[in-house]
């Protein structure tokens, strides 16, 4: 397993270009499922989680073919099975279910299990699709789907959900007669498909809002499109340019979408110039401590928490962070801590009090942004810093150590020949 070792203490200067959206491009793969012939997607990141679902459509029997563009030919479907192996790696795969039902009639889906971040149930997936008249059965640890066609359905989801939106989203599109979905996650991701899904014949209304209404048509035709830019990414970046009280220019990016971190960074006393498709960021003086509350979109993102500890991490003051999105998403702290941070976790809610300066350590990533997360406080830490299983950071930021390295930092991944 890859390590990155990163010496601290450099101010970051200089350009990075934002890549793809991973969680935009994802359900934009998976929405192949629901015509027959060639797909185009541009502005894929290169990323692992991308192959996981690569893999999981060729399992399938898509031709995936990734080079300027990614290509992907579902002519030859003839699985419609997402294996235990394909969705343990990656959650993210069971969008399929809904665009496998509508179209197929039939899926078999193994169910995810917990993970590093909370229980993350599919239950209003699967409540959604039983509305549109699929009849759900667990077998062995699948989720089995059969439906003759899909039905339109008037559907209230009781919390907001990215993917189990995206996947009703999806099978509404081929559905007979008009579903309408209340309590829909309003995220860019959501937007983006809905507005690839209209590109290939789908009748689709209100996508960014609370309510969407789907009038479901009888055959959808593949289309291209090009994938946002990551917000995520974007953020991650903005936090690198406070913690390191760097001057960074970030490019190729969506600012709209990230307004709740803009407003929260600025408040810690990051400066930046926002443009179009740009944003210009640099840290001045000393950090200051905020308090902070992850919300659904249009709030400040569940994805930028950890990297915003990681932040508060070195505030001048108290910070009291609470994640109302996934209750165990503090994994972070731990090895956050082990660099010199003081957090104290209870039950939802972290406090953070900023210490003058974080010390180089071996740390572990857990999961994707808690890596982000190291990341971070190793480039702002004195000395040196090992982190180990970087696959998990791996699964979601594209050329993570030449970007940084080409601003400044010092950076580099080795093999741990232990293989720890
Ligand atoms: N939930 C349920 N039942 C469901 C679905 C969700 O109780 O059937 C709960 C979850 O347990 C959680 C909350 O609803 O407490 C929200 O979960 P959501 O379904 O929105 O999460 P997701 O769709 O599985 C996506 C992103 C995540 C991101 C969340 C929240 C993708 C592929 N993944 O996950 O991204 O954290 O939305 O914004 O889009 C990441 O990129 O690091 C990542 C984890």
């Amino acid at each position: 397993m890859d390590k990155l070792i990163i010496e601290g203490g450099i101010a970051l200067e200089g350009e990075v270009p934002i890549s793809g959206a991973k969680n935009a491009a994802l359900p934009l793969m998976a929405a192949t499922l629901l015509a027959r012939g060639r797909h185009g997607f541009s502005n894929v990141p290169r990323l692992r989680d991308i192959r996981t679902m690569q893999n999981l459509l060729g399992h399938m029997g898509a031709l995936c073919e990734s080079g300027e563009e990614l290509t992907i030919d579902t002519s030859g479907i003839a699985t419609l099975e997402a294996p235990y192996d394909l969705v343990k790696t990656m959650r993210a795969s069971v969008l399929v279910l809904g665009p496998l039902v509508a179209r197929y009639q039939r899926a078999r889906v193994s169910l995810p299990g917990g993970c590093a971040i909370g229980a993350r149930p599919i239950n209003l997936h699967l409540q959604g699709l039983q509305q549109m008249g699929a009849d759900i059965a667990l077998e062995h640890g699948y989720v089995v789907a059969t439906a003759k066609r899909l039905h339109g359905a008037a559907i209230t989801f009781d919390q907001i959900t990215v993917t189990g939106t995206e996947n009703l989203l999806m099978a509404a599109s081929l559905a007979q007669g008009t579903t309408i979905l209340r309590n829909a996650a309003c995220e860019p991701e959501v937007v983006a498909l809905a507005e690839y899904l209209r590109k290939m014949g789908a009748r689709i209304e209100g996508a960014g809002t609370e309510e969407i209404t789907i009038e479901g048509v009888t055959e959808l035709t593949p289309a291209t499109h090009e994938v946002i830019p990551d917000r995520i990414e974007l953020g991650t970046y903005l936090v690198a340019a406070g913690i390191t009280h760097g001057h960074l220019q970030l490019t190729r990016c969506r600012p709209e979408h990230v307004e709740a971190v803009i407003r929260k960074l600025q408040m810690t006393g990051l400066k930046m110039e926002v443009r179009e498709q740009s944003i210009e960021a640099w840290g001045t003086g000393e950090i200051q401590s905020v308090d902070m509350k992850t919300w659904p979109y249009p709030g400040f993102p569940t994805d930028m928490q950890a990297q915003f500890m990681a932040l508060m991490s070195l505030g001048n003051g108290v910070s009291l962070i609470t994640e109302q999105i996934f209750e165990k998403r503090y994994m972070h702290v731990s090895e956050l801590r082990r660099m010199g941070a003081n957090i104290e976790v209870e039950g939802r809610s972290a406090v953070v009090r900023g210490v003058g300066r974080l010390s180089g350590a071996p740390v572990m990533a857990t999961d994707l942004r808690a890596s982000a997360s190291l990341v971070l406080a190793a480039l702002a830490a004195e000395g040196t810093t090992e982190i180990s299983r970087v696959y998990h950071l791996d699964r979601g930021y594209e050329a993570i150590e030449k970007k940084l390295a080409a601003v400044g930092a010092r950076i580099h991944r080795v093999r741990d020949i232990r293989g720890a």
